[in-house]
């Protein structure tokens, strides 16, 4: 049985005095018993990690980072390093968001270096993948994915697989309001398990967790999330407000 991971991406979202106030009011409200059924994960901006890490210290919600550079130290001004996050306290992080690919370049073959110097660090990444609205039109979405899965997990063992987990965020269904319907959804995470069974085996493939994202809200994250493939979500916009996130958390074991 593969727990459901819930996880907010709050991308260049909220100062630090409005982290202080968000997990002020996510913490008062959470019902802590429900922390057994289903992770919870929060990924703030770097400047506001420490702050959201003093304030999880006593319950478990994972908080991890955004991004990460491939290198341990050097001059690669504006980075930040897995070598730092790990002294932070910081065991997860993004690797290979669809604003990352399209905004800061970053390849398939970065993404890659980014996943093995994440492992290496003992730092678990949450990949992303997806297609755009063109490649699903054209009916391309499944090699797409399939050829971004390959690129990057290139040298990624079976052993070291087992702390990854992927996220299938379609292009097109992030931040637009659009979303993937329950049965797309579902199709392209067996997809996915497929691949993944293909490249390790079916017992990776089976402990694999994989969060769909891409526009969930409260009032559609069940429909998603009582799908046999789908492990999780992973939430943008709906992550920065306490209460809707935390709807979203509590749909996730109805
Ligand atoms: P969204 O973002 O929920 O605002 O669509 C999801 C994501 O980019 O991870």
């Amino acid at each position: 049985m593969r727990k459901k991971l819930i996880a907010g991406n709050w991308k260049m979202n909220k100062t630090v005095n409005e982290t202080i106030r968000f997990f002020d009011n996510l913490l008062t409200n959470i019902d802590h018993s429900i922390i057994s059924k289903v992770d919870i994960a929060v990924f703030p901006p770097f400047l506001d990690l420490y702050v959201a890490l003093e304030k999880c210290k006593k319950i478990d919600i994972i908080i991890g980072a955004q991004n990460m550079y491939y290198k341990d130290e050097g001059a690669y001004t504006g980075e930040i390093s897995p070598v730092m996050l790990k002294e932070s306290g910081v065991n997860n992080v993004i690797i290979g968001h669809s604003e990352r690919r399209c905004y800061f370049n970053d390849s398939d073959n970065v993404i890659n270096e980014k996943v093995l110097s994440a492992i290496s660090h003992n730092i678990n990444p949450i990949l992303c993948i997806g297609e755009t609205e063109k490649e699903r039109k054209d009916n391309k979405h499944f090699t797409v994915i399939e050829r971004q899965i390959k690129r990057d997990l290139f040298n990624i063992n079976s052993e070291n697989i087992r702390n990854i987990t992927i996220a299938y965020e379609p292009i097109w269904a992030i931040g637009t309001g659009k979303i993937a319907t329950p049965d797309d959804a579902d199709e392209m995470h067996k997809h996915i398990r497929h691949i993944i069974g293909e490249i390790y085996d079916n017992e990776v493939a089976e402990n694999l967790r994989i969060l769909y994202g891409g526009s969930v809200k409260p009032n559609n994250s069940k429909s998603l999330l009582e799908r046999n493939n789908i492990d999780g979500a992973l939430i943008g916009g709906a992550s920065l407000k306490p209460d809707l996130f935390l709807e979203i958390i509590k749909s996730a074991i109805e």
